[in-house]
C-alpha cells in the first residue's frame, strides 16, 4: 500500500499545492463499518429522490476489496455550500491534481498486480461517509484495491475523429 500511496504523491499538482489527503481503511471491522455507512448513505440519498445509479454495485465491490483509500481535498468547500468564484477556480485546479494522483495510484497498483476501482459513487453517501471518516475538507473520491476477480476486455473508446477538433 505504501508504494501505491507513494505513487499518488508524485502526481503533478496545480501551483504545487499537493491538495490531497488519504484515509486508508484496511482493518476488517472498520471495513465492515464503512460498507454499512456507504449502504445506509445510498439508501438515504435514494429516499430523498436522488438517482444513486450504480452506487449499490460500487458498494458491493468496496465490500469485497481488502483496502479502500478515500481521497480528500483539505481545502475543498463542502459541495452543498456556496462556492465563490475564486474558490471554484482553485477547486477546479485541485480536483484535476487529485485526478492525477488517483490515476497514479491505479497505475502503481496495476504494476503490482492489483485490481482497482475508482469510486466516484462515494458521493451517493457523501454526508454519511464524511461524518464517519471525520477528515476535514472535501471528499473527492475513493479507490478500492484488491485482487481482481476478473480481467474484462478494454472498454470501447470513442474514436479520435469524434472527440478531437482541429482548428
Ligand atoms: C472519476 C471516476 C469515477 C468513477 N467512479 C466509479 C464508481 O463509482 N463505480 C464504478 O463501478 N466505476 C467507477 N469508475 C470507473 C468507470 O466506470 C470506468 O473507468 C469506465 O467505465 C471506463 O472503463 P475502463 O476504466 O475499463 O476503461 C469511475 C471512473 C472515474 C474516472
Amino acid at each position: 500500500m505504501h508504494k501505491v500511496l507513494a505513487a499518488a504523491i508524485l502526481a503533478p499538482s496545480a501551483k504545487n499545492r499537493q491538495p490531497w489527503r488519504f484515509v486508508v481503511v484496511a482493518d476488517r471491522e472498520k471495513r465492515a463499518e464503512m460498507v454499512r455507512v456507504m449502504r445506509a448513505g445510498i439508501a438515504d440519498t435514494k429516499a430523498h429522490g436522488v438517482n444513486t445509479g450504480t452506487a449499490i454495485m460500487t458498494a458491493r465491490i468496496m465490500e469485497g476489496a481488502p483496502v479502500t483509500i478515500f481521497v480528500f481535498n483539505p481545502d475543498g468547500v463542502h459541495p452543498w455550500l456556496p462556492h465563490p468564484d475564486e474558490q471554484s477556480f482553485m477547486e477546479s485546479f485541485d480536483t484535476q491534481s487529485i485526478g492525477a494522483a488517483v490515476q497514479n495510484m491505479l497505475i502503481a497498483a496495476q504494476d503490482l498486480g492489483l485490481g482497482t476501482l475508482w469510486m466516484g459513487d462515494v458521493w451517493s453517501a457523501y454526508r454519511q461517509l464524511e461524518a464517519w471518516l471525520e477528515e476535514p475538507g472535501e471528499l473527492v473520491a475513493a479507490v478500492a484495491l484488491g485482487f481482481a476477480a476478473e480481467q474484462p476486455p478494454p472498454r470501447p473508446r470513442r474514436p479520435l475523429s469524434e472527440v478531437v477538433r482541429w482548428l
